[in-house]
């Protein structure tokens, strides 16, 4: 299998964010040929308004996050629930990749993870980026899904995620990820 670079984004940004665990997580559970580094932070990117991008065009910030995700294979979004939905800082984030040419999304594999000290593992927020992403034409894995729940007790107090099941279930769908990546590369 070719070689493949693959980007994380993290929806959070808390210093003691359970998603950062599982983004870190990441590069350990990959198949081989897949190196996979996190993405430059939206941080940094203001609230979208079309004048702004109008006038000024488009904020640097919001600029090398786009340009991350364009040099991808592909794309490993694992964020929080907020509010039953995507937080807003990423919706943001993807607010204003959206008004770009050569649109970062349009093409790009992606992948979705989400967790929570909650139950539901933040099933809702993926569904509503699914569908956010589906119309900027990502290409969205289907299954597995990954949703870690109750992850408050699959966190250590260092920030690793130690829960087995879950780094078990993460394995599982980057090896899926992988072949989707081959399947649907130009
Ligand atoms: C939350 N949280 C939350 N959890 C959930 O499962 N469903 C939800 O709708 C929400 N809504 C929500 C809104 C806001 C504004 C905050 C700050 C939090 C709780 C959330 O899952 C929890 O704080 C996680 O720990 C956040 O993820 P990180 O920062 O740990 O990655």
């Amino acid at each position: 299998m070719a070689a493949q670079k693959v980007l994380s984004i993290c929806g959070s940004l808390r210093k003691g964010s359970l998603n950062a665990a599982l983004a870190r997580a990441l590069p350990s559970l990959a198949p081989d040929g897949m190196t996979i580094t996190a993405a430059p932070s939206f941080a940094a990117i203001p609230i979208y308004n079309w004048d702004e991008q109008n006038d000024d065009g488009w904020p640097e910030s919001a600029r090398l996050l786009a340009a991350a995700i364009r040099a991808a294979d592909g794309l490993i979004i694992v964020s929080p629930e907020y509010n039953f939905s995507i937080p807003g800082g990423l919706k943001n984030a993807i607010d204003w990749m959206s008004r770009m040419q050569n649109q970062p999304f349009a093409g790009k594999p992606v992948a979705l993870q989400s967790a929570s000290p909650g139950p539901v593992g933040g099933a809702r927020m993926q569904y509503h980026l699914r569908m956010a992403l589906q119309g900027l034409d990502a290409l969205l894995l289907t299954r597995p899904e990954v949703f870690a729940g109750n992850a408050a007790s699959k966190v250590n107090e260092a920030g690793e995620l130690v829960d087995e099941t879950t780094r078990g279930f993460m394995k599982q769908q980057l090896a899926a990820f992988a072949k989707f990546i081959e399947r649907v590369r130009i």
